[in-house]
C-alpha cells in the first residue's frame, strides 16, 4: 500500500481589499435607508428595524479586519450588495473555474508537473458555480489532466475531506497523483445586508497536489485524514437547484446565508478539536510531538480554543498561526493557505496537524510529516 505525500500546494487571493470602515459605512447606509422607509411599519411593531453594524465589534469578535474580493463596487453598492461577475458564453473559462486554475498553476509549478502528470481532480469547495458538467471536469480539461474528475462540498472543511478521499485513493492504487482545489468566491454566497455575517468571508483559491510516495525527496508525508460530522442548521446557505420551484409557490422566498453565530461557535469550538484528537489517538501521535497545527480561519476566538485543545497548550503565532485579519475567512482554501504561509520554517522529521471545520457541522483533520 503506497503512502501518499502532498507534493506542493498553491494560492491565490484578488488584490481587491474591503476594509471593516469601508464595509461597515455600506452596511449602515443600506441600514438607515431601510429604517426610513420603513418607519411607519418599524413603529407599528409589524417589522423590526435593521441594527447597525460596527467595524470595533467586527474585529473584536472576530479578529477580521480586510478580506480580499473577487469584485468590490458590487459588494459595497447599497443598490446590489453582491459582487458583479458578467456571465460567460458556454465557450469560454467559466468564473469559478479560471479562479481555481491561479492557484492549481502554482501548485503544479511548485511541484515541477505538467497538468497531464495528474491522474484525479478533485474539486472540493463550499460551492460551485454550476450543477453540471463539474466545475472539477473544466479544470481537468484546462490543465490537461487525466483519469478522473468530480466536485464535492462540506463546507469550510471541504479542502480537507478532498485530501481524505485522496489519500484513501492512493493507498488504495486508484490514483497515483491528485489535484484537490478550492476555489472560493465566497462574497457571492453571503449576505451583505445581514449584519450577523456581513463581515465574514473574503475570496481566495487554493490547491494541494496529493501523490503516491514514490521514494523521491522533498513534500509532506500524509500520516492519516479523518472526516466527522454531525448535524446543524446553525450555519446554513439555501441557494439551490430548487430555489427556482419554491418561488412558484412564494414569489417572495428570498434563499439566505444565515447562522446562530453563538451557537456555530459552543458547537464547533467543542467538536473540532475531538476529530482532530481522534486521528491523532488513531495514529497514535502525541500533541507534544505536533509542532504546529494549520487551522480554518473563522474566528480567531475559536482558533485559540480550538489550537489550546489540540495541542494541549496555548496558542501562539508559532503553534497555530492566524491569518483571518488580512483575509477574513475563504471557507475551506484557508487552512491549506495558513498551511502555504507557515510551514516553510519547519524541518525535516516535524509534524503538524490540520484542521478544518464549518457547516454541515463537518470536520476534517490530516497529520502531516516533512520530509
Ligand atoms: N456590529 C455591531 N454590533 C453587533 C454586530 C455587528 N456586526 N453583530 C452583533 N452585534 C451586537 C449584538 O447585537 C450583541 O449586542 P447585545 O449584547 O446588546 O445583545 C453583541 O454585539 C454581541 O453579539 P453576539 O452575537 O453575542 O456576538 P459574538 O461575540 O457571538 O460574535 C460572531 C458574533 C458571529 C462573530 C461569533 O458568534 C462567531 O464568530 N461565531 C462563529 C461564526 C463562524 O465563524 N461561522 C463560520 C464557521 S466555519
Amino acid at each position: 500500500m503506497p503512502n501518499s505525500l502532498i507534493r506542493s500546494t498553491g494560492y491565490w487571493v484578488p488584490s481587491n481589499v474591503i476594509t471593516n470602515d469601508e464595509l461597515v459605512a455600506s452596511y449602515n447606509a443600506y441600514a438607515e435607508r431601510f429604517n426610513a422607509e420603513h418607519a411607519a411599519a418599524i413603529a407599528a411593531g409589524e417589522i423590526d428595524e435593521v441594527p447597525l453594524s460596527n467595524s470595533d465589534f467586527i474585529v473584536n469578535a472576530s479578529g477580521i479586519k480586510r478580506r480580499h474580493v473577487y469584485e468590490k463596487d458590487g459588494i459595497l453598492d447599497i443598490e446590489r450588495m453582491v459582487p458583479q461577475i458578467a456571465p460567460r458564453p458556454i465557450e469560454e473559462i467559466s468564473t469559478q473555474a479560471e479562479f481555481a486554475l491561479k492557484s492549481v498553476n502554482e501548485a503544479l509549478e511548485r511541484a515541477g508537473y505538467d497538468g497531464k502528470d495528474i491522474d484525479g481532480v478533485i474539486v472540493a469547495s463550499s460551492a460551485q458555480q454550476r450543477n453540471f458538467p463539474g466545475v472539477s471536469c473544466e479544470i481537468q480539461n484546462a490543465i490537461g489532466a487525466k483519469g478522473f474528475s468530480f466536485d464535492l462540498t462540506m463546507a469550510c472543511a471541504s479542502a480537507l475531506y478532498g485530501l481524505h478521499i485522496a489519500n484513501g485513493f492512493i493507498k488504495s492504487g486508484e490514483a497515483k497523483r491528485i489535484l484537490v482545489c478550492s476555489p472560493e468566491i465566497m462574497t457571492c454566497i453571503n449576505v451583505h445586508s445581514r449584519r450577523d455575517v456581513h463581515f465574514i468571508f473574503g475570496d481566495a483559491s487554493a490547491a494541494m497536489i496529493v501523490e503516491a510516495d514514490d521514494g523521491r525527496p522533498g513534500g509532506w508525508d500524509v500520516l492519516g485524514t479523518h472526516a466527522e460530522n454531525k448535524w446543524s442548521s446553525a450555519l446554513r446557505s439555501d441557494f439551490g437547484f430548487i430555489n427556482r420551484a419554491e418561488r412558484q409557490i412564494d414569489p417572495d422566498y428570498e434563499p439566505h446565508l444565515d447562522q446562530d453565530g453563538h451557537r456555530v461557535f459552543k458547537d464547533v469550538v467543542g467538536f473540532a478539536p475531538k476529530v482532530a484528537r481522534n486521528l491523532m489517538t488513531k495514529i497514535d501521535l502525541q500533541p507534544e510531538d505536533v509542532r504546529r497545527t494549520w487551522l480554518h480561519q473563522a474566528n480567531i476566538r475559536m482558533v485559540d480554543m480550538i489550537a489550546k485543545r489540540i495541542l494541549g497548550r496555548d496558542r501562539t503565532e508559532e503553534n497555530a498561526p492566524a491569518i483571518l485579519d488580512e483575509y477574513g475567512n475563504t471557507s475551506s482554501s484557508s487552512v491549506v493557505m495558513n498551511f502555504q504561509m507557515h510551514s516553510d520554517d519547519m524541518a525535516a522529521g516535524e509534524t503538524g496537524v490540520m484542521c478544518a471545520f464549518g457547516a454541515g457541522y463537518g470536520v476534517g483533520a490530516a497529520a502531516v510529516r516533512k520530509r
